[in-house]
């Protein structure tokens, strides 16, 4: 988070919504999206594209925020979208989305889920491994359908990220090895099925990374593998897709490298190589996810309990937690946290911010520094956009928080809290 927007009653604002007005009507735990950062962002990487004069396309990761909503925003900007299971390909063909600009991921796709692919006639299928590209075929051949493929592969970068979301290394369950050769087989097979039409090659080195460097050696080692191949295959590669995972500012310690400037310094690397190499200038794709919706959202809650131990332990405990936001409890993730009422308030205390769940590691800040808070008050934190709602359970039965879209002073539900009746909907009981 940078600075933060308020009103002159000095309350915390929304996409110029006042964050007390938000938390009365809609209650909390709610996540507010502030619309037009999102906008800005997606704005911000198509002009470094289109300044850089290269053809380009950008796919949204909608494992970040997959919501109707979002889906229709994504699609009106002239985005594509990634999905990463039957669910999300069925999310966002109801969200609007032209099935010709859906890419479909994943390392174990379901032949059911090809099949709703091929059904749907989506653009291209990111082929992760040998089973899919059998799946695949089965399904061309039933429906007498092709498909645009692209093939990923690990091209041995460790980026800087936490292990859990570093995904270009060798060992990595994600995608085709390259240095033992099965990347090549793979392409081979493809470039023979007459079912099958290969646009390029696609590589996702991790998430939440600031430096350019990972991307940009990632880029190089790509197009030294299209010049290898173009020498041994003929295969000349169209799109070169270099995932996502540019990382977003979650707190002060977070030094961002803007998007354009990441954007930029990536262009230029595959640039210069296909330059060296004399190959044709493929076609950047890109699939951001956190970068797009993280740091829009800000997620209200009411602080409820508190408990003090005298130079032990403050905590500060909201209505919501690790069912909303499991990310500081899996990766360790910080967040910074506001009072939305004063939240350039003169922060006085030292705290941790817990959730009510029923768990120890349900924890949302951990050492946070605020002013004294009150039951009743409304604690604000920002960031949450990626990975919050996705990833959100009903842990403990508590419902999934509401959603709402903010931008130029007004406000709109478009995910409602769930009910008690909706977590029970699936369940049939004995009798
Ligand atoms: N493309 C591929 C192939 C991916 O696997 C991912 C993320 C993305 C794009 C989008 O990455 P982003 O731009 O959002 O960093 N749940 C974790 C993040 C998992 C990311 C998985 N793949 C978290 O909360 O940090």
């Amino acid at each position: 988070t940078d600075a933060v927007e308020v009103n002159q009653a000095g309350h915390l604002m929304i996409g110029g919504v006042d964050t007390l007005k938000l938390a009365q009507k809609y209650g909390t735990p709610v996540i507010a999206y502030d619309v037009s950062k999102i906008k800005k962002q997606i704005a911000d990487f198509k002009k470094a594209f289109i300044e850089a004069e290269v053809p380009y396309k950008i796919s949204y990761a909608s494992k970040a925020f997959s919501s109707l909503a979002m889906y229709e925003l994504v699609a009106q900007a002239g985005l594509g979208c990634d999905v990463v299971s039957g669910g999300e390909l069925y999310a966002a063909l109801k969200g609007g989305m032209p099935p010709e600009d859906i890419e479909f991921h994943g390392n174990n796709k379901l032949p059911e889920e090809i099949e709703m692919g091929v059904e749907a006639q989506i653009g291209c299928f990111v082929i992760d491994n040998f089973q899919e590209i059998k799946f695949l075929d089965r399904a061309l051949r039933r429906k007498h359908a092709k498909a645009n493929v692209v093939l990923r592969v690990t091209p041995g970068i460790e980026a800087e990220t936490h292990k859990y979301i570093s995904t270009g290394q060798s060992n990595s369950k994600f995608g085709f090895d390259v240095q033992s050769g099965q990347a090549k087989k793979a392409l081979e097979s493809i470039l023979k099925n007459p079912r099958m039409n290969i646009e390029g090659l696609h590589c996702h080195i991790g998430s939440q990374i600031f430096q350019a460097k990972g991307f940009v050696m990632a880029a190089e080692k790509m197009v030294d593998l299209m010049k290898k191949w173009h020498d041994e295959l003929g295969f000349d590669t169209k799109v070169l897709n270099l995932g996502g995972g540019f990382g977003i500012h979650y707190t002060k310690d977070d030094q961002m490298i803007p998007t354009e400037d990441f954007a930029k310094d990536i262009i230029a690397a595959v640039k210069s190589r296909a330059k060296k190499y004399n190959l044709k200038m493929p076609e950047i794709w890109i699939e951001p996810g956190r970068s797009l919706a993280g740091e829009a959202g800000t997620t209200l809650y009411t602080v409820g309990s508190r408990k003090d131990v005298e130079g032990v332990c403050h905590f500060i405990a909201v209505d919501g937690g690790m069912g909303d936001n499991i990310r500081p409890a899996l990766y360790q993730a910080k967040y910074e946290a506001y009072l939305a009422e004063r939240p350039n308030a003169l922060n006085e205390q030292i705290v941790t911010v817990v959730g009510k769940y029923c768990e120890s590691g349900d924890v949302l800040v951990r050492d946070c520094l605020l002013p004294n808070t009150h039951p009743g008050d409304i604690l604000a934190i920002p960031d949450t956009g990626a990975y919050g709602y996705t990833m959100a359970s009903n842990y403990n039965r508590n419902p999934r928080p509401a959603v709402v879209f903010c931008e130029n002073g007004s406000s709109r539900l478009v995910v409602r809290r769930e009910t008690f009746e909706d977590m029970l909907s699936c369940e049939l009981g004995l009798t």
